[in-house]
């Protein structure tokens, strides 16, 4: 209890600092494109947050989710962000006996879910140049067995921005349908990805998309997200979902017009984050931080500090005391998170050059920090 009275003050901190450089989340912190920001402000006007949604959300937006993910024939069920689908997946799927199998890095509350449900959780280690830090199918294969519940991919991988090949995801629901396992393919940050591909256009039985809309339309704070699966899946994931009345009213008209307008949009959106990305990784290596993976699919990259002696906790405890926000290694990973921080890029060029300029004077605090306080 003390430890969540701990971690709900750090954020209420961060949320209440006017002017923080959030860069640590994932979130998206490009101006909102009009039409979104006035489909919710319209929804507020009307007061429409008096009723509740429909249960599985609203019909034409279940519709736009399938149909932008190009997977006609499949059902969608808007959740309270992607988390709520995930964990809704895990309540219908994991049990005690069964194994959740992941990678390391991965996202870790799919984890802790299974575990809520008695699941034993498998991470295979893919922090590694040699691997090209990638799950491989012979990989999977050798971990997966008759217990094996839910294979949990998140692709591009939240912190490494790796994404993989049709060819690997095809390989990755062989793998699943053969021991019987559910592929869970989390698409979070598919739009900022080149060349991906949805488990669901290759293999649409047995297989299950998570989306949000928290990242490329920067809707975090509404809490909006989707399941995608066959129709008779998605009725077990809503059967177990705690969300039985339904994701905000607001947030849900926000998403329609997001997904309007997401063509015209996206491009945008994508080539601010490649640059800061770019503008980062540049400044990260002349600086001596580890640049291990420069080519980033996600709206974030990875910096390693062991080159410069200081640990990922006092470079992220010396940028919050700037209103900075950048992310410590531990948050993704218990094997390697002692090696990197990770910034979000989907932010104004304006946010990615305060860092850069910031940055050598974050190294040189973090230097002599000794005791940092704890972070999450
Ligand atoms: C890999 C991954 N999946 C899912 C989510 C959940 O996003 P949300 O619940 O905001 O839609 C996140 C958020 O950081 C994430 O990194």
């Amino acid at each position: 209890m003390g430890n969540l009275e701990t971690r709900n003050r750090y954020f209420d901190e961060l949320a209440n600092t006017p002017g923080l450089i959030w860069m640590g989340q994932n979130t998206n912190h490009i101006p909102a494109h009009p039409a979104v920001s006035e489909a919710m402000v319209r929804s507020v006007e009307a007061q429409e947050h008096n009723a509740y949604a429909p249960p599985l959300g609203f019909e034409a937006l279940r519709r736009a989710i399938v149909a932008d993910l190009g997977v006609a024939g499949m059902s969608a069920l808007v959740t309270e962000g992607g988390v709520n689908a995930i964990a809704a997946v895990c309540r219908a799927t994991a049990r005690p006996g069964t194994t959740l199998v992941t990678t390391d890095p991965t996202w870790k509350w799919p984890c802790i879910f299974a575990r809520q449900m008695g699941a034993e959780v498998v991470q295979i280690p893919i922090y590694d140049p040699k691997q090209d830090f990638k799950l491989s199918p012979a990989r999977l294969a050798a971990e997966v067995d008759e217990r094996t519940a839910i294979i949990y991919l998140v692709d591009p991988n939240n912190p490494l921005g790796v994404r993989y090949d049709r060819d690997e995801i095809v390989l990755f629901a062989e793998i699943a349908k053969s021991v019987g396992a559910l592929l869970v393919h989390d698409c979070t940050y598919r739009d900022f990805a080149t060349g991906h591909t949805p488990v669901l256009e290759v293999a649409p039985e047995g297989t299950v998309v998570t989306v949000s809309f928290s990242k490329w339309l920067g809707l975090a704070g509404m809490r909006i997200g989707a399941v995608l699966a066959s129709p008779d899946l998605v009725e077990v994931f809503a059967e177990q979902s705690s969300s039985v009345l339904g994701a905000s009213v607001i947030a849900q008209r926000g998403a329609m017009a997001g997904l309007e307008v997401k063509p015209e949009w996206i491009g945008e959106v994508r080539r601010i984050t490649r640059e800061n990305n770019r503008m980062l990784a540049v400044r990260a290596r002349e600086l001596g931080l580890g640049v291990p993976i420069p080519e980033s699919h996600g709206n974030f990259m990875i910096f390693e500090t062991g080159p410069l002696g200081i640990t990922p906790e006092a470079l992220v405890e010396a940028a919050r005391r700037e209103g900075v926000m950048i992310r410590h290694g531990r948050y993704h990973s218990e094997g390697f998170g002692d090696r990197f921080i990770k910034v979000s890029t989907s932010v104004p060029a304006e946010w990615a050059e305060v860092l850069c300029q910031e940055l050598p004077r974050f190294i040189e605090t973090a230097r002599s920090l000794n005791d940092v306080p704890e972070l999450f």
